[in-house]
C-alpha cells in the first residue's frame, strides 16, 4: 500500500488548484474519522479520501475519465490494494459505470464527498470564516435551504443513514470535527 506522504505527492503533482488539493485534504480526514468510527484503517481509508479526486482536473473534459486515470497512475505505481482501487473507482460510478459503492469504506467516500463542500461554504459566511466557529447548529440551519450553496446534492450526504448507519446530524457532526482539526492545512 501507498504511504501517506506517497499519496500527498502523487496529489500535488497531479493537482495544482488549491482549492481541489483542499477539498482532497478535508476528504481524507472525514474518511479518517469515518474509518475510526468503523474500527477500520485510518490510514488506507485516509489514502482513500487523499487521492480519491486526485485526476480530476486532468479529466475535467471527460467526466468519464475521472477515476479512471487515478486507477491506473496507482497500478502503474504498484499499488495492487484492491479496497484502494476500488473505492476510488466507486465514487464516480454515475459517470464510469463502474463499481457502485457497496461497503462501508465506498459508501464514507460517496456520502461525505459533498459534505464537506457544504462545510466549507457554512464556514465561509460565518462573520470570521473559521472553521473553529461553525457549530452543527449553523449547518443544520442551511441544510434545508436549496439555494444555499445549491451545487450540494444533499440527498447524496443523507445515504449515511442507509448506507453507514449513522444519523444525519452525527455524520455531519463527525465531519465537522475532523475537518476542524486540520483548519490551518485548508485555510480555514
Ligand atoms: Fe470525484
Ligand atoms: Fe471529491
Amino acid at each position: 500500500m501507498l504511504t501517506r506522504d506517497q499519496s500527498l505527492h502523487l496529489l500535488t503533482e497531479k493537482l495544482q488548484n488549491q482549492n481541489l488539493r483542499r477539498h482532497c485534504l478535508s476528504v481524507e480526514a472525514v474518511m479518517r474519522a469515518l474509518a475510526v468510527n468503523f474500527e477500520a484503517d485510518p490510514e488506507k481509508w485516509g489514502i482513500v479520501g487523499l487521492l480519491h479526486d486526485g485526476d480530476y482536473e486532468i479529466s475535467k473534459d471527460d467526466p468519464k475519465q475521472h477515476t479512471i486515470l487515478m486507477h491506473q497512475w496507482l497500478t502503474d505505481m504498484g499499488e495492487t490494494d484492491a479496497d484502494i482501487l476500488s473505492a476510488i473507482i466507486s465514487h464516480n460510478f454515475s459517470h464510469t459505470g463502474k463499481n457502485p459503492p457497496h461497503n462501508h469504506l465506498e459508501w464514507s467516500l460517496y456520502c461525505c464527498d459533498e459534505l464537506t463542500g457544504l462545510i466549507v461554504a457554512v464556514t465561509l459566511v460565518q462573520p470570521t470564516k473559521k472553521l473553529a466557529d461553525v457549530t452543527l447548529e449553523n449547518i443544520m440551519k442551511k441544510w434545508p435551504q436549496k439555494s444555499f450553496a445549491a451545487g450540494v446534492d444533499r440527498s447524496q450526504i443523507a445515504q449515511c443513514e442507509e448506507k453507514l448507519g449513522l444519523k444525519l446530524e452525527d455524520f455531519i457532526s463527525l465531519a465537522l470535527s475532523a475537518m476542524q482539526q486540520i483548519a490551518p492545512q485548508i485555510g480555514l
